[in-house]
């Protein structure tokens, strides 16, 4: 990206989600001019964080947009010169897998398979119409790909995930597929990353142990590329 681009337009879709947020708060601290989109532009709860995010009032615009309403995307997009696309109906889709697909219901991987079928979807289609698509995978989606049952939903990694989500767009030879992950802990790991740094909140004492096996996940290629050091657990929960 060329320096004068620095600070323009960005989308980010489905703008009230939880890891839409972050992209949104880093995006504007980095001087970006934001459109986000929503179902539901005066729900005001729903908004109430975003608005309250520095730059926001100067550099932030919510607009309406449906996944189900072909072309509701366009005006907010136009222009642009980076999209972040996390609007997602993860409970639909999942609903529909799960009556259709005996054997993702067998297998329980409903999720993972919208995953790949979305973004298999979304190569079809970037490829079509000359977009240059970089898709970012992240822990949860290889987690279920894997089986594996680990509690990863939480605050931790998405300041890593939305600053590394930020250099893709902004790096000119990012292309392709990466591997947005830092590192794989175990429930009990966690949970005890969050009892310290939350004292007050109730979180579990522990969980129990599983006998899985041990997965690693290398990030060389948004290590190498972009010189992007992922945060340790500690430092990002
Ligand atoms: N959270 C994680 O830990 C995690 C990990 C790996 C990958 N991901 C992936 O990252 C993406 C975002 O996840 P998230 O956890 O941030 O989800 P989320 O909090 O549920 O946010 C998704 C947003 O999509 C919007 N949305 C839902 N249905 C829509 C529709 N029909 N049209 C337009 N917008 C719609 C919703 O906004 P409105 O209701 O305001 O319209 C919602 O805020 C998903 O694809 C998810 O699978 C998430």
């Amino acid at each position: 990206m060329a320096m004068d681009q620095i600070n323009g337009k960005v989308c980010v879709t489905g703008a009230s989600g939880y890891l839409a947020s972050w992209l949104v708060k880093r995006l504007l601290l980095a001087g970006y001019h934001v459109t986000g989109t929503v179902r539901d532009p005066g729900n005001e709860r729903k908004l109430a964080h975003l608005w309250r995010l520095e730059g926001a009032k100067e550099r932030l615009q919510i607009v309406r947009a449906n996944l189900m309403d072909e072309g509701s995307f366009d005006d907010a997009i136009n222009g642009c010169q980076g999209v972040f696309h996390t609007a997602s109906p993860l409970m639909i889709f999942a609903l529909i897998y799960l009556f259709l697909r005996n054997y993702v219901l067998r297998k329980k991987i409903w999720y993972a398979l919208s995953k790949i079928l979305a973004e298999k979807a979304a190569w079809e289609f970037c490829g079509h119409n000359g977009i240059d698509l970089i898709h970012s995978t992240s822990f949860l989606d290889i987690l279920d790909l894997c089986h594996l049952d680990l509690f990863l939903m939480d605050p931790m990694f998405l300041a890593s995930t939305s600053a590394c989500h930020i250099l893709f767009m902004e790096h000119q030879k990012v292309h392709g597929r990466y591997l947005c992950i830092s590192t794989v802990v175990d429930n009990n790991e966690l949970v005890s990353c969050y009892q310290q740094r939350y004292p007050l909140l109730p979180i579990p004492e522990s969980y129990c142990e599983q006998n899985r096996a041990y997965y690693e996940f290398k990030h060389v290629k948004v290590d190498s590329l972009l010189g992007f050091k992922f945060k340790s657990i500690e430092e990002d929960v």
